[in-house]
């Protein structure tokens, strides 16, 4: 399809190639898109917050200013909460499962999210992200149950992120391709950028946060070691989004592994690795904790963790090896 295209014609066109499509995911994806152009503005103006008064302390009003992890949590909600697709949404910004309230219409659908990724950053003008992941529930009951949350990577219809950086972008597949669309400011579009995105098989730089060498999980550091040795340079964000989306578009790897003060890792399954993962395989790519593909992992609890090695396959594989301690 034409580069420039706009989002809304381009679900059309898409709708249409699968005729059993519902348009449900359309309509989705509308309402997560307004959610991200309202974060975008929020983030743009985050500069401004030393002035006009400090995000979780009092604007010089007196009045609170809500958190921009919280403002992004509560702007999701109202935009999709309404739209009768779903039937629950989990976040890491909330503990438990929200239900869809008694006076909307209920849907088919379970949404988790990372309403706003590498939140650290946000004060230092470091490009920061939203990712997403859409389930259908397997219940049918009124009411969404944890089960139809706890689902693995690989029964996921649909998955993406936002990124805020230098420009606004979606990108996101229903496994069909992977597509990336830049925000046009001006006239307050997505336009379609990035057409059936393919990551290079390798990559040339690794990511991964070094400082926590002597505390990695077992042979990793052979891996890193062996990385250097490639050649690789290093590109270390700390917003995953912001790692993920240039691996993605250059070829690389992203390495966050259990280490001995997040054994189990750190980042989350279901609005983290689980959606990202779903992403590269989509684009050619590999995503997998190191000894198990990522897509294949069973989620035990809503805010689950996992180590995460994902990007460019040549390189995910090397690394596989690595850790199981074969390197050859
Ligand atoms: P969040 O801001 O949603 O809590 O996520 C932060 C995550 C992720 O974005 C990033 O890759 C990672 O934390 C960085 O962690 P370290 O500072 O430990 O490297
Ligand atoms: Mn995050
Ligand atoms: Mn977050």
């Amino acid at each position: 399809m034409a580069l420039g295209t706009t989002l809304t014609q381009f679900l059309i066109e898409e709708q249409r190639k699968y005729p059993g499509a519902s348009g449900e995911f359309t309509s989705l994806l509308a309402g997560i898109t307004t959610a991200g152009k309202v974060i975008s503005r929020e983030v743009n103006k985050a500069g401004l917050i030393d002035i006009l008064g400090y995000k979780g302390k009092k604007n010089i009003h007196g009045e609170d200013v809500q958190k921009l992890d919280d403002f992004a949590n509560a702007i999701f909600i109202q935009t999709l909460c309404h739209t009768g697709h779903l039937a629950g949404i989990a976040s890491e910004e909330m503990d438990d499962i929200y239900h869809i309230p008694k006076d909307a219409p209920k849907g088919k659908y379970v949404f988790l999210m990372d309403p706003l990724d590498g939140s650290s950053n946000i004060d230092v003008n470091i490009s920061i992200g939203s990712i997403f992941s859409i389930y259908r529930r397997e219940s049918e009951g009124n009411k969404a149950t944890m089960n139809d949350f706890l689902q693995p990577g690989r029964k996921l219809v649909g998955a993406g992120y936002l990124i805020y950086g230098s420009s606004t972008m979606l990108v996101y597949t229903t496994g069909h391709g992977v597509h990336g669309f830049t925000l046009d400011p001006g006239i307050g579009e997505f336009l379609l950028s990035h057409e059936a995105i393919q990551t290079p098989k390798q990559g040339k730089t690794y990511s991964i946060n070094e400082a926590y060498q002597m505390i990695w999980q077992e042979n990793i550091a052979a891996y890193v070691d062996l990385a250097r040795r490639q050649n690789k340079t290093a590109r270390y964000v700390g917003s995953l989004v912001a790692d993920f989306h240039r691996n993605l578009l250059k070829g690389g790897i992203f390495l966050y592994p259990a280490d001995q003060k997040n054994p189990e890792g750190k980042l989350r399954l279901l609005y983290e690795a689980a959606p990202l993962a779903f992403i590269v395989e989509q684009a050619g790519g590999r995503a997998s904790t190191g000894r198990t593909r990522l897509l294949d992992i069973v989620p035990k609890k809503i805010h689950h963790r996992v180590p995460l090695i994902i990007g460019s396959t040549e390189d995910v594989l090397l690394a596989e090896k690595c850790i199981s301690g074969s390197p050859d």
